[in-house]
């Protein structure tokens, strides 16, 4: 053993373990990961010493990822479910998607896209097999920023049923229900049948859910539809819409909620003509919402964002 070794003082505080880990980290070849790392090590260790971590805590630490781990599957993300409800993927989300101004504002992911949600004409009904919900009509422009219409954007939509739960969470999970991909037209029009969305609790029955009422939050979302807005040229936005009648905008447990997103869904007691073409009967509601799209910063945008993508890397469907 090199002399130096022998006489080099050994680890006699919490301090000097932190100062030795950094040490064996600063040679990290790629600078992205060295600074990732660095950083992590000295947060964490911080946390650490200044709550005190007992060995307990940390072990119940060490059970509860175990258990989210475990519970994870192509139906279930409960690492998505804790960064979003922990407020993590919205700072991610700000940070990695700073919008000019003008822009749709873009909101949480979530855990439960899917690919292949099928391609619907104008006014096609994503909610054909809820027959409970009310019947509404959501609707607007794809615009750029100077307030011209993009033709032929896709809108990749995605919804709760009346009953709470997503297609994938119901007594036929593989079935595709409450989803669907549209085109914008020339105006940059779109146009969904569907019905209102409604506020419904996130996964609980997890160690999310345990954080949770350990700490005293509720887990509901308010009531919204997703979106995922993309068109050739455009940074492409996924982003959500929110009933502005919800009472759970104030404390969406997962933080999502920008004052933009927020739209009225009006009812209407008489037929519009959008309505009596659709074979819409009143009463029905009527949401509209305008997606304006910045230009793409690097290269064309893909139909499909690399959230979409990871996510189904991750084994969802
Ligand atoms: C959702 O809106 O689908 C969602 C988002 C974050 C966590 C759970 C659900
Ligand atoms: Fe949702």
């Amino acid at each position: 053993m090199p002399d130096d070794q022998h006489d080099r003082r050994r680890h006699t505080s919490e301090d000097d373990i932190t100062a030795e880990v950094l040490a064996r980290f600063a040679e990290t070849p790629d600078p992205r990961l060295r600074r990732i790392m660095l950083s992590l090590i000295g947060h964490l260790h911080a946390f650490v010493k200044e709550v005190q971590l007992t060995e307990a805590e940390w072990f119940q630490a060490i059970g509860i990822l175990t258990e989210a781990g475990k519970m994870c599957s192509d139906k279930r993300q409960e690492f998505i479910l804790f960064s979003d409800t922990l407020g993590v993927s919205m700072v991610v989300d700000l940070l990695d998607h700073r919008k000019p101004e003008g822009a749709t504002e873009s909101t949480v992911f979530g855990p439960f896209h899917r690919l292949g949600a099928p391609e619907l004409p104008a006014g096609g009904n994503i909610a054909p097999r809820d027959t409970t919900g009310m019947p509404a009509l959501v609707g607007g422009r794809v615009l750029d920023l100077d307030g011209r219409p993009i033709a032929g954007a896709l809108l990749d939509v995605w919804q709760a049923q009346t009953n709470g739960l997503y297609d994938s969470q119901d007594s036929h999970p593989d079935e595709l229900h409450m989803r669907g991909k549209f085109r914008s037209d020339a105006e940059g029009g779109w146009l969904i049948r569907t019905v209102r969305p409604v506020h419904y609790p996130i996964p609980s029955d997890g160690p999310v859910g345990r954080m949770l009422s350990a700490t005293g939050r509720h887990p509901w979302r308010p009531a919204h539809i997703h979106f995922v807005v993309s068109a050739d040229g455009y940074e492409p936005v996924t982003t959500h819409i929110f009933d502005r009648a919800d009472p759970y905008l104030a404390s969406d447990a997962v933080f999502a909620v920008k004052d933009s997103l927020i739209c009225d869904f009006v009812p209407h007691d008489a037929p519009t003509p959008e309505a009596r073409r659709l074979g819409l009967a009143p009463p029905f509601l009527v949401a509209e919402f305008d997606f304006r799209l910045a230009p793409a910063a690097g290269a064309a945008s893909a139909s499909v964002t690399d959230a979409q993508r990871r996510l189904a890397a991750l084994g969802a469907h």
